[in-house]
């Protein structure tokens, strides 16, 4: 431990031991550099852990700026087109980790995430890079073209110092607004934060209805501003999650309705009228759960959203659109999300003007670096959280 006054001299200083601060260590240790890796937390990399089930779904072979959200859509493109996906197939390949595409280009490790953890630890280790855990830090301050910073281990001065604290989700995993505190503390304009990738919750009869089919799931087209995702949705005893709803929660903001569809891409009157001219005898309800679970279909005739027994042979090419509009454009209110307990993102974050695309650098504190979550750029879930992790870390990597 050094004493107060007395700083160890030190390359480069990273903050957070998560994806992208363990990676960027790794990377600036195979130039050389001297790097020391910091968490107030004991132990490393928890979200990398808990990620994907337990695989980590550690990148997407789709990955390009479109898939990311930020003020700047622009921002992300340099650092992921120089750190690509198949860059980390290469690492992984080197430590004999396997892995599998789930569905839409999501990679999956074979065995638990841990075995990314340990290919990060050994990396950075390989490097000459050392990680201490369980240090909090206290104060940051330039110091000529260098950076002090206090801790409760003592004080370092860095001639880099990278701030890879992530965002605020899930507080009780040790997130914290760090980053945001540093950032503004060098002139940085931070975006609001805000809850992303997280179940909406609703009131009322609303709340009532899908709590009744709280565990039922089926595939649908969800629509919130710009934002059109056709996946799985999941009823639950708050309101709405599952893929479609996570990723649609990242566009949407408070008040906004979002829009379902419930037959996906298709259109629902078509669907009924193309059933009333092959199986004029059936009901409606029944027509409806050749598509959709019976549970769902009852609460759609308890909604009046459809006729469900009447028959079809019954139902007036109005009465038909009317229904299949209804369940095609089902607009619903959430009254929020499930917030930072739950949400497995935080969009916004450090503005991305104040920073260098290139390299992450701060274009007001030089030696200052964002890399990770705490930059204003989201991705899609689905692997490209990490991927951002991976590549935000890799362009700091090869300059700090
Ligand atoms: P990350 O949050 O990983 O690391 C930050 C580190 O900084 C932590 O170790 C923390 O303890 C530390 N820290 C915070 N404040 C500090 C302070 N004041 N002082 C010192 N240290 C501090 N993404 C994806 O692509 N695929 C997936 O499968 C999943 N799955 C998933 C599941 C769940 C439940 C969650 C919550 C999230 C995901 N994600 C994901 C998102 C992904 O985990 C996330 O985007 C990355 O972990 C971000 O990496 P960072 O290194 O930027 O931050």
């Amino acid at each position: 431990m050094a004493a107060r006054n007395t700083p160890h001299h030190i390359d480069v200083l990273i903050i957070g031991a998560g994806a992208a601060g363990l990676f960027c260590g790794a990377e600036a240790g195979r130039r050389g550099r001297n790097c020391l890796v910091i968490d107030h937390a004991a132990k490393p990399a928890e979200k990398v852990r808990i990620s994907g089930g337990g695989r980590c779904n550690f990148t997407n072979i789709y990955t390009d700026a479109s898939k990311f959200i930020s003020d700047n859509p622009h921002f992300a493109k340099s650092a992921l087109a120089r750190y690509t996906p198949d860059d980390f197939l290469d690492l992984l390949r080197k430590h004999d980790v396997t892995w599998h595409e789930k569905t839409l280009g999501q990679l999956f490790c074979d065995s638990r995430s841990q075995t990314i953890i340990q290919m990060l630890l050994d990396e950075l280790a390989a490097g000459g890079g050392r990680l201490q855990l369980g240090v909090s830090v206290s104060e940051i301050a330039q110091a000529g073209d260098k950076y002090r910073i206090e801790t409760s281990e003592g004080a370092y001065l860095a001639e880099s110092l990278v701030i890879a604290t992530g965002g605020l989700s899930i507080p009780k995993m040790g997130a914290t607004g760090f980053a945001y505190d540093v950032a503004q503390q060098f002139g940085h304009e931070i975006i609001e934060p805000r809850p992303a990738l997280v179940p909406f919750v609703f009131s009322g009869a609303d709340k009532e209805d899908f709590a009744s089919l709280s565990g039922v799931a089926c595939f649908v087209r969800a629509m919130a501003g710009p934002a059109v995702f056709d996946e799985a949705m999941l009823f639950t005893h708050r309101g709405l999650s599952g893929p479609a709803i996570l990723q649609v929660s990242s566009y949407w903001t408070e008040g906004e309705h979002v829009t379902l569809n419930l037959f996906a891409g298709d259109a629902g009157d078509d669907l009924l009228k193309a059933d009333k001219a092959a199986h004029p005898k059936r009901t409606v309800g029944a027509s409806l759960e050749a598509r959709l679970p019976k549970r769902l279909v009852a609460l759609l005739g308890q909604r009046g959203m459809a006729p469900v027994d009447k028959k079809l042979a019954d139902m007036s090419h109005e009465a038909l659109e009317r229904a299949g509009a209804a369940m095609s454009q089902w607009r619903l209110k959430p009254s929020g999300t499930e917030g930072w307990r739950t949400a497995e993102v935080t969009a916004g974050g450090v503005a991305t003007h104040g920073l260098s695309s290139k390299t992450l650098e701060s274009r007001h504190a030089p030696g200052l670096y964002f890399i990770g979550e705490c930059v204003d750029v989201t991705g899609w879930l689905g692997g490209y959280n990490f991927q951002w992790a991976w590549a935000s870390a890799a362009a700091a990597g090869a300059v700090v």
